[in-house]
């Protein structure tokens, strides 16, 4: 479990490979009857992995199929309807289960205390981005500072996607402007004109950022109200969007709700005036780091 772009989906296809094992993939909402998972099942190889992404979307009816399958290699299927309506019992070979889901919360109980094990990816660190971002340098055929990978990496909200995304987007940038080798100046130029801020945050993020700033004073503000004016759900707020914010130390979670910590209000009102400036100025940049 982790939040979108961290590898959960990547992990799963390196476990079959490090196993030497066959590897089937399906998503949550793909399995809509218990039939579709009866039929990927038994069509497995002994020993082979099966990888349900966005396993908190999994129907009820099939996640009921899926705990004997997971508990003792089997699931009982029913065969033929009313008065001529039977199970048989379907033996199943040895396989590997693993779910990947970005809403831990939306799990049912039985179904997450029959994984053995549960793992949270959790943020990388700039220094970590940075040595992804220099991999994938390689890999594109791009000459870069390293000055430049890291301004990416710390703009990249811990997270390989966003990170290598943007490295995309600035190589862009040094190709039009005919450079050899991306420099840390082209890196920030490009970033600044694709909208990304200092601390890589999202328009989603800005506006619960200010949201809590200007309606709510600050906080504390409670979970649902807050998710009320930002016309969001409380889970993707507290799964999706808190989890980062939290992290840069620009919010904390209270008893009394959610506060707008002192950076984060810096942040905020940072934000709002570098809006306020014209296109031009803002491409220039006042403050370096906006
Ligand atoms: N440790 C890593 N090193 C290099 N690249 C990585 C690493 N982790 C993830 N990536 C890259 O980041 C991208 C996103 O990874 P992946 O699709 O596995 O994330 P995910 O957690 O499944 O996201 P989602 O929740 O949106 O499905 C992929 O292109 C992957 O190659
Ligand atoms: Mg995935």
């Amino acid at each position: 479990m982790g939040p979108p772009g961290l590898g959960k989906t990547t992990l799963a296809f390196l476990i079959a490979k490090e196993m030497g094992a066959q590897l089937k993939t399906a998503s949550g909402p793909s399995l809509e009857k218990p039939a579709d998972l009866a039929g990927i099942l038994t069509s497995l190889p002994p020993g082979g992995v099966l990888f349900i992404d966005e396993i908190h979307r999994l129907p009820r009816a099939v996640e009921e199929y899926l705990y004997t399958a997971m508990e003792d290699f089997y699931i009982d299927v029913i065969i033929d309807k009313g008065a001529g309506a039977r199970t048989v019992r379907l033996p199943l070979p040895r396989f590997t289960l693993v779910g990947a889901t970005t809403r831990m919360g939306l799990l049912t109980k039985p179904l997450r205390s029959r994984f053995g094990i549960v793992l949270r990816l959790d943020y990388y660190s700039v220094e970590e981005l940075a040595e992804i971002l220099r991999r994938s340098a390689e890999i594109l055929g791009l000459k870069a500072e390293d000055e430049a990978l890291v301004e990416i990496a710390r703009r990249s909200r811990g997270t390989p996607r966003i990170a290598n995304n943007l490295l995309k987007r600035v190589r862009d940038f040094a190709q039009a402007e005919g450079k050899d080798i991306l420099d840390a100046e082209t890196a920030r130029r490009a970033l600044r004109k694709l909208g990304v801020d200092a601390l890589g945050l999202t328009s989603d993020d800005l506006r619960y950022l200010k949201v809590l700033h200007e309606k709510f004073r600050g906080g504390p503000v409670g979970l649902k109200t807050l998710a009320a004016a930002l016309s969001e759900d409380e889970g993707t707020l507290q799964e999706v969007i808190e989890p980062y914010l939290l992290r840069m130390g620009l919010i904390e979670r209270t008893p009394r709700g959610r506060v707008l910590t002192m950076r984060g209000a810096e942040h905020v009102i940072k934000i709002s005036q570098s809006s306020k400036l014209s296109p031009d100025e803002r491409t220039k940049g006042p403050s370096p780091d906006l």
